[in-house]
């Protein structure tokens, strides 16, 4: 028992290590000389991105949070396929999933590249679009300054996007510890929730919940049902937050106190359990609320980012790809992994070596 504990709190310890000490090393004033265009270049984007799709900005956002949960914030879920390798887009709830946030990205950054060649990781410009998503006038949400100076994976880590991202079916306990894990509390699950303010889910995912779960209002599963029938459909669409969808406001809360919570995950936050009174607090406080949020993502930013000379700054390769590229898989770069592949040496370079 005292043993389970004791690793219990290594493991925490550990956790949090990671989310706090290799935070320390990022800084908002990253690229305040090396390229100080970014900032308006991600923001404009965003911005156009926006007008055209609203559903942009729930993309970016849920593709960060995807990525900073699996080996940390480190662009690894961009990286494509490759005949040999799977990365994470396929991978557990990445697969089947919408593709707009990669595909608006690899736009951003090639606008980057243009404007500060090789300078502006693909790490950084997600944490920026997802910032701004979040705060362009339309939807309305808080903003902060994004701490910079992330680098890029190399490689991606598909058994770890099956493994350690939550699921719609998962329970409050299981949330809670999936994120302890990742060095965040109970009140950044509770914080961080809110992105589901805007978005959708398909209909796989919210079946069982306006079919089977018992602490749903009735009227709110009948009307889901209309979209979202009990076989087949399953790519069908909702909004997450049925009240205010367009709104990065806290109607996702009051969704929840009034039984409305489209995912069983989302419901489990306000089920009589201990998060209850923050549901309560944020779904009546709309300011307590944002500087939650816009403090709980700078830690989900701040989980294990490579920085230093770890990883690379990703570049595009000729075919035109920018985010996606592995670059032992594109001949072109002579990156030293693909030199030692050429030259038929088999040894894993480190950050694989660590995954495994
Ligand atoms: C707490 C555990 C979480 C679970 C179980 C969860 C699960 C899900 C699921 C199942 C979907 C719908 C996917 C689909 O049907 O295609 C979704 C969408 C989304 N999630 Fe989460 N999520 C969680 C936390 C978060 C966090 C922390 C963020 C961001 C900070 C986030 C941002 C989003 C956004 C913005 C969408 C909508 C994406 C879109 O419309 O394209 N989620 N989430």
């Amino acid at each position: 028992m005292a043993r389970r504990l004791l690793a219990a709190v290594a493991i925490v310890v550990v956790a949090a290590a990671l989310a706090c000490g290799a935070g320390a090393q990022l800084s908002a004033g990253f690229y305040s000389s090396s390229c100080p265009a970014v900032h308006s270049i991600v923001r404009q984007a965003m911005s156009q991105a926006v007008t055209n799709n609203t559903r942009s900005a729930a993309a970016v956002l849920r593709v960060f949070f995807h990525d900073c949960f699996v080996n940390g914030c480190d662009a690894s879920l961009l990286l494509d396929d490759t005949p040999t390798t799977p990365g994470e887009k396929g991978a557990g709830p990445n697969a089947g999933g919408s593709t707009v946030g990669f595909d608006l990205i690899d736009t951003i950054k090639a606008q980057v590249e243009a404007a500060c060649p090789a300078t502006v990781s693909c790490a950084d410009i997600l944490a920026l679009t997802a910032r701004d998503g979040v705060n362009l006038v339309s939807l309305g949400g808080p903003s902060w300054a994004v701490p910079l100076g992330r680098r890029d994976a190399t490689f991606p880590n598909s058994t770890g996007a099956a493994t350690d991202l939550p699921g719609p079916d998962s329970d409050l306990a299981g949330l809670v510890a999936g994120f302890a894990a990742k060095g965040l509390s109970p009140r950044d699950l509770a914080a961080l929730s809110g992105a589901h303010t805007v978005g959708m889910a398909r209909c796989a995912s919210f079946r069982t919940r306006v079919y089977c779960d018992d602490n749903v209002s009735p009227a709110f599963a009948a009307q889901q049902r209309q979209a979202c029938p009990s076989a087949d459909a399953d790519d069908a669409l909702a909004p997450l937050d049925s009240l205010t969808p367009d709104q990065f406001d806290n109607g996702y809360y009051r969704s929840l106190m009034a039984g409305a919570g489209l995912l069983h995950s989302d419901q489990e936050l306000f089920s009589n359990g201990a998060l209850d009174s923050l549901v309560r607090l944020y779904g009546t406080n709309a300011d307590a609320f944002s500087s939650d949020f816009a403090a709980s993502m700078v830690k989900l930013g701040n989980i294990g980012p490579l920085t230093g000379s770890a990883g690379e700054t990703r570049r595009p390769n000729r075919s035109g790809q920018h985010c996606g590229v592995r670059p032992w898989a594109d001949h072109s770069r002579h990156h030293p992994v693909t030199v030692r592949i050429l030259a038929g040496k088999t040894s894993v370079p480190a950050r694989r070596a660590r995954q495994a």
